[in-house]
């Protein structure tokens, strides 16, 4: 304990500060209870910017995990070596261990896990598999009172961007794939990608976890993004399919069938409409049915998202923290706002008498109270008394919205209580 009797807080190494490990160090910045020890590099000589402690980083990777001071490793350099050594010399030496390494653990993770386990401590992999999206957790946690029968993931960013840019705008394999690596979605060398390889370790890792499959045991049907041409697009579509880039596994009676490949998806379903570098899993199992998780398969935030999730993970079950509520000190500081404040675009449906002058009567009423009309339409009466107005409004505060619809529902030209609806865009 220190001085002022906080808990001393928890130790990490961090091996590796490039993409994820930067972003990581960028949401630590905001966790108590959290800190960096040490951090390994190849090149302790890079400029890494402000962000980044130059009193940490070393190139001993031994050393490093071995401090007192530190109790989880993060592994996020990449590679199967020296990453292998490093991650078994953590757990042998009764660390717990985050990695975001998914071809090292598609090739070792039987070793590691193993390893894991006989050294009581966790080893955990959240970003490695889909970046920022939660599926290790939905399999390993929420599921694991279900049986899983089944998952279709759209597991690789590059590829799905890659069909996406070929599927809506024609574009070649060549010219998407240039694209994808201008954008910084693809590898200057984007064989793994494109060729199904990364799909692959991924639905690897997937299968241990939803159906306990051995990780010896690797994919064999696995095929890239390579021959698709504009026309297989066209064609798809004028079937009623879209092309997508799939990594397939589902229980049969005579095993588990797995692959990795483009196929085609029908038009209506979720997967098809996951679109540019969107991931997506599509799970299924016995108990709850289909549950679709999207979101950022990759990239530096969402996959430090995922890390530090894990590191957290690790902090709280080696500080014996028990439950889910949330960490201390955090539950007070957030605050309800006042919804009346709020702009927002509402549609509004008026149930008024069918008489000249209403519709007048009706907008300058709007108008009165500050609320504007982007869009207005009046229902034909069809032989009825009354009339339907459905009007758009512009971005407007709900307090005015209410004032106006209270003085216009007690009007001699209003028939009904106007049904008013807010506009949102989830995406905005
Ligand atoms: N980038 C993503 O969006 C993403 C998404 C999901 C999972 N991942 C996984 O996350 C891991 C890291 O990816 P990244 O994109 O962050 O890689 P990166 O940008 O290439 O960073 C790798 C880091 O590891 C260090 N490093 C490499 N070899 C080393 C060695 N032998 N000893 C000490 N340090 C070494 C590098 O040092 P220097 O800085 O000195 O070169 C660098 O800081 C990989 O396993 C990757 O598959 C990445």
């Amino acid at each position: 304990m220190t001085n002022d009797s906080k808990p001393t807080p928890t130790g990490l190494a961090l091996l590796g500060c490039g993409t994820v490990g930067t972003g990581v160090l960028r949401l630590l910045q905001h966790k108590d209870g959290l800190k960096v020890r040490a951090i390994a590099v190849s090149d302790v000589h890079k400029d890494r910017g402000a962000e980044v402690d130059s009193d940490l980083v070393g190139e001993d990777i031994d050393s490093i995990i071995q401090r007192d001071d530190v109790s989880i490793v993060v592994e996020v350099m990449g590679g199967i070596e020296p990453a292998r050594t490093a991650i078994r010399n953590a757990l042998n030496s009764g660390k717990h261990v985050v990695t975001a390494n998914k071809a090292l653990l598609a090739q070792h993770g039987a070793e590691l896990f193993a390893c894991a386990h006989k050294n009581g401590v966790e080893l955990m992999f959240e970003a490695a598999v889909a970046g920022g999206i939660p599926v290790v957790r939905a399999l390993r946690e929420s599921l694991t009172g279900d049986r899983v029968e089944g998952f279709h993931g759209i597991i690789n960013g590059t590829s799905n961007f890659v069909l996406t840019q070929m599927s809506e705008f024609g574009a070649t394999f060549d010219d998407a794939v240039a694209e994808a690596q201008a954008l910084g979605y693809a590898e200057a060398d984007p064989a793994a990608d494109v060729d199904g390889h990364d799909a692959a370790q991924k639905l690897q890792l997937l299968m241990y976890l939803g159906f306990g499959l051995s990780l010896e045991q690797q994919v064999r049907d696995i095929r890239g993004i390579r021959a698709l041409t504009p026309l297989d697009f066209r064609h798809s579509e004028a079937f009623g399919y879209r092309v997508k880039p799939l990594a397939v596994a589902r229980r049969n009676a005579d095993g588990v069938a797995a692959w990795v490949g483009p196929a085609l998806v029908p038009m209506g379903h979720m997967l098809a409409n996951i679109g540019g570098v969107y991931n997506a899993c599509f799970l299924h199992s016995e108990g709850l049915g289909a549950l679709l998780l999207s979101g950022r398969g990759a990239g530096m935030m969402p996959t430090a998202v995922s890390v530090v999730g894990d590191i957290i993970e690790c902090a709280r079950k080696q500080r014996g923290t028990k439950g889910r509520a949330p960490m201390e000190g955090t539950v007070r500081s957030e605050v309800l706002a006042n919804m009346d404040e709020r702009q927002r675009i509402f549609y509004l449906r008026f149930t008024v008498v069918d008489e000249p002058g209403v519709l007048g009567r009706l907008a300058s009423s709007l108008g009165s109270f500050g609320v504007s009309i982007e869009r207005l339409v009046q229902e034909e009466p069809g032989g009825k008394e009354h009339t339907e107005i459905v009007v758009l409004t512009h971005l407007t505060k709900q307090t005015a919205l209410k004032a106006a619809l209270n003085d216009i529902d007690a009007s001699d030209f209003t028939l009904a209580e106007t049904l008013w609806l807010p506009v949102e865009d989830p995406d905005s």
